[in-house]
C-alpha cells in the first residue's frame, strides 16, 4: 500500500509541531496516516487508501464517520449561530438528556472536553468535603490536568508537575476493593475517581460486584466516588456503564460520544454537590465554549440516534467479532487475551487473563504492533498502540465485521 502522500507531509509536520501529532498516541513509525475523509466505519487518507476503522477517533464516533442526522443538525445550528456566550435552546436540551439517561446526573455543567471535566469534578469533590486526597486506579487515564496525571509514588512524578500537586493523589489497583478501603482509612481522601470500565490499557471489566464493593466503602467512609464516563458514557448503554452495571457513583464525568464528534465534556450528579458550583455556590467552573449550540446540536442528534436496540445491535456485532477473533487464536494455538465490554476491545498477546494494569502491561506490545502493521496493509485501522481500546459503531455491518475477523485470522498466521 503506497502511503507517500502521508509520509511527505509527516516530515514537513514534525518540523513544525513536536512528533508531527497534535496529540502523542496518533505517532507511529514511519508515519501516521493523514485521513482526508471519513463516512460510517471507513476512512480514507490522502493517498487514496481506504480502511474499515476501528480507532474511531478513540471513541467518540459511535454512529461512524459524517452522519446524516449530526451533519443536519450542525448545519442548521451553523446557519444560526456556533456560540453566543449566553444560554440556548440546544444547551438546554442536551444538558435534559444527559439527566434523562444518565443515572447519577440531578444536575449536568457542560464543558469542552474530558480533560476539563474531570479537572472541575476534582475541584467540586474537594470543596463539597473539605478534603484533599483523590485515589485513582492504576491504568486509569483521566485527561491531562496535573493532579491526574501524577501521583504521590515518586516513580511516576512527571515532569513538569509539582511534587506538592502530585502528593495528593493515591493509586489504587482496579478490581482490588480492599486496596481502596485501606487508603481511605489511613489518609484524608474527598473522592475515589475511576474509569468504571478501564478503557486505557486496552480493555479491563470490573470482576463480578466490584464496583458495588467500591460503591459500598465509598458511602460508608463519606468519600464521594466519581466515574470517569468519558469513555463509557454513552457507549455501553444509553446511561453508560453506571446504568450498565447498576450502580450509581455521586459525580460522573462525560465526553467524546456526547459531542457528535465535536470537542465535548460535561460532569454532572447529585443536586446538593453540583449545587456548590458558580453562581449558586463558591466553587468555581468558567469556559467561553462550554455549551456551545453547535457541540449541543450535533452530541443531541446522536445520542437521539442511538436507542436501546441500536446498542443491543452494536454490542452484538462486536461479540460476534471478538468470539471468532478468539477462535482464530485459538486455531493458531497463541496465548492471548481477548477483553471486550459492549463496543469496546482490546487483544492482550501473551498473557491469558488481563484483571488489571500490571496484568495488561505484561502483554507483549511488539506482536501488537506487528499486527498493526499488518492490518493496516490489509485496510483496516486499528488504534496504533498496544494498551489502547478498539471501538466499533453502528456502520460496522455484517460484510466489515467479517472483514475484520478474516484479516485479523490471516495476519495472526505472520506473527504468530
Ligand atoms: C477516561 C478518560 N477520561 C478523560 C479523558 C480526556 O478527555 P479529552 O481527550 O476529551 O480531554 C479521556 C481521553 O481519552 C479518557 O479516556
Amino acid at each position: 500500500m503506497n502511503r507517500d502522500a502521508s509520509l511527505k507531509n509527516h516530515l514537513i509536520m514534525k518540523n513544525i509541531t513536536p512528533g508531527g501529532v497534535s496529540s502523542p498516541v496518533r505517532a507511529f513509525d514511519p508515519s501516521p496516516i493523514y485521513v482526508d475523509s471519513g463516512k460510517g466505519c471507513r476512512i480514507k487518507d490522502i493517498d487514496g487508501n481506504e480502511y474499515v476503522d476501528l480507532c474511531m477517533s478513540y471513541g467518540p464516533l459511535i454512529l461512524g464517520h459524517s452522519h446524516p442526522s449530526v451533519i443536519y443538525a450542525m448545519e442548521r445550528q451553523m446557519k444560526k449561530g456556533s456560540v453566543f456566550g449566553a444560554p440556548s435552546i440546544p444547551e438546554l436540551e442536551l444538558i435534559s438528556e444527559i439527566s434523562k439517561r444518565v443515572p447519577c446526573a440531578e444536575m449536568v455543567r457542560l464543558v469542552n472536553s474530558g480533560t476539563e471535566a474531570v479537572m472541575h469534578t476534582i475541584r467540586l469533590a474537594r470543596g463539597f468535603t473539605g478534603k484533599k486526597g483523590i485515589i485513582k486506579m492504576n491504568g486509569g487515564f483521566h485527561g491531562s490536568s496535573d493532579p491526574v496525571l501524577s501521583d504521590n509514588s515518586q516513580t511516576t512524578l512527571k515532569k513538569g508537575i509539582t511534587a506538592c500537586t502530585a502528593s495528593d493523589t493515591y493509586v489504587a489497583e482496579y478490581n482490588s476493593p480492599e486496596q481502596i478501603e485501606s487508603m481511605i482509612e489511613k489518609n484524608d481522601i474527598a473522592a475515589v475517581l475511576m474509569e468504571p470500565v478501564l478503557g486505557n490499557v486496552g480493555v479491563i471489566p470490573p470482576e463480578k460486584d466490584y464496583l458495588q464493593k467500591v460503591r459500598n466503602i465509598t458511602k460508608k467512609e463519606g468519600v464521594l466516588l466519581i466515574f470517569d464516563e468519558v469513555i463509557t458514557g454513552f457507549r455501553l448503554a444509553p446511561g453508560g456503564a453506571q446504568e450498565m452495571y447498576n450502580v450509581t457513583p455521586d459525580l460522573c464525568t462525560m465526553g467524546k460520544i456526547m459531542g457528535g464528534g465535536l470537542p465535548a465534556g460535561a460532569f454532572a450528579g447529585r443536586k446538593d454537590i453540583m449545587s456548590l458550583l458558580r453562581p449558586e455556590g463558591p466553587v468555581v467552573q468558567t469556559g467561553t465554549f462550554s455549551g456551545n449550540p453547535m457541540t449541543a446540536a450535533a452530541g443531541l442528534a446522536a445520542l437521539k440516534e442511538m436507542t436501546n436496540e441500536r446498542y443491543r445491535q452494536l454490542n452484538n456485532a462486536t461479540e460476534e467479532l471478538t468470539h471468532s477473533m478468539t477462535d482464530s487464536l485459538h486455531d493458531h494455538d497463541m496465548t492471548a487475551s481477548v477483553n471486550r465490554v459492549g463496543s469496546m476491545f482490546q487483544v492482550f498477546f501473551k498473557v491469558d487473563k488481563v484483571t488489571n494494569a500490571p496484568c495488561a502491561q505484561k502483554c507483549n506490545e511488539k506482536m501488537y504492533m506487528d499486527l498493526f502493521r499488518r492490518m493496516l496493509d490489509s485496510g483496516i485501522y486499528m488504534p496504533p498502540a498496544a494498551l489502547e481500546a478498539n471501538f466499533t459503531c453502528t456502520e460496522h455491518g455484517r460484510p466489515e465485521i467479517q472483514k475484520i475477523a478474516e484479516e485479523f485470522g490471516k495476519n495472526l498466521r505472520c506473527i504468530a
